[in-house]
């Protein structure tokens, strides 16, 4: 298992910055290529939707890896940006974006103060099966003080599912997802939840 460390999105370089948003893209692009199937035109669409300072980030020495955003009930770590979304995706997908992005991930979470939410997690695809996620988010949980992790999975993402599991998540409830059926080929999202101590 290479060593990783984690750190913050606000403090990497540019560079790095830019590598962070690149993971971001490819690891979600399935979700993303409805607003457009260009991959320079989701870049620069989603170029201010990380608030970097609740991003972390995995980093093999000075190279990030992997991601994952951390939310709680005050804030969430990403958010629409209306002018870029109109600007990349066009005045038909740029609103529809805009207004789903906002639904999605503006919406206060229902969870506790001391839950944190792992969101948007993802790998580079250059780095996946080493085991840096489970590390990174066994990680957040040893080092962030919350008393409670939770997050959700698409009933789809078995690959995840079972990262979390193994990480000691454990099914807290499901829900039916219309945009997930529509667009996505899920039906479901699956809550998990878990204690800071096992
Ligand atoms: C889901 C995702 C984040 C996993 O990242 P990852 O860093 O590859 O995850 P890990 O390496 O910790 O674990 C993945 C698998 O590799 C295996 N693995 C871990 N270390 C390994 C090693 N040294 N050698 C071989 N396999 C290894 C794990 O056992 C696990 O196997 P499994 O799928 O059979 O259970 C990544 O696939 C991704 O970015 N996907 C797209 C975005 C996404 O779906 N995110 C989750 C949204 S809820």
């Amino acid at each position: 298992m290479p060593k990783i460390t984690v750190v913050t999105m606000d403090t990497l370089t540019d560079d790095q910055k830019d590598k962070v948003k690149e993971i971001f893209v490819d690891s979600y692009y399935k979700e993303m290529k409805a607003l457009s199937p260009k991959k320079e035109n989701l870049l620069r669409g989603f170029t201010h939707v990380l608030r970097e300072e609740a991003i972390h980030v995995a980093m093999l020495d000075d190279k990030p890896v992997a991601m994952a955003g951390c939310s709680t009930n005050k804030r969430r770590s990403m958010q629409a940006h209306k002018t870029d979304f109109l600007a990349n995706f066009g005045m038909l997908m740029g609103p529809f974006g805009t207004a789903c992005f906002k639904k999605e991930f503006e919406t206060p979470l229902q969870i506790n103060d001391d839950t944190l939410y792992f969101e948007c997690v993802a790998t580079d695809e250059a780095h996946r099966r080493k085991g840096i996620a489970t590390e990174m988010l066994s990680e957040l949980i040893r080092t962030l003080p919350y008393q409670t992790f939770s997050l959700d999975v698409y009933n789809t993402n078995d690959c995840a599912k079972r990262i979390y599991e193994r990480i000691g998540f454990k099914e807290t409830g499901r829900k039916k997802s219309l945009i997930g059926k529509i667009f996505l080929g899920y039906q479901e999202n699956i809550w998990m939840s878990r204690p800071k101590s096992l």
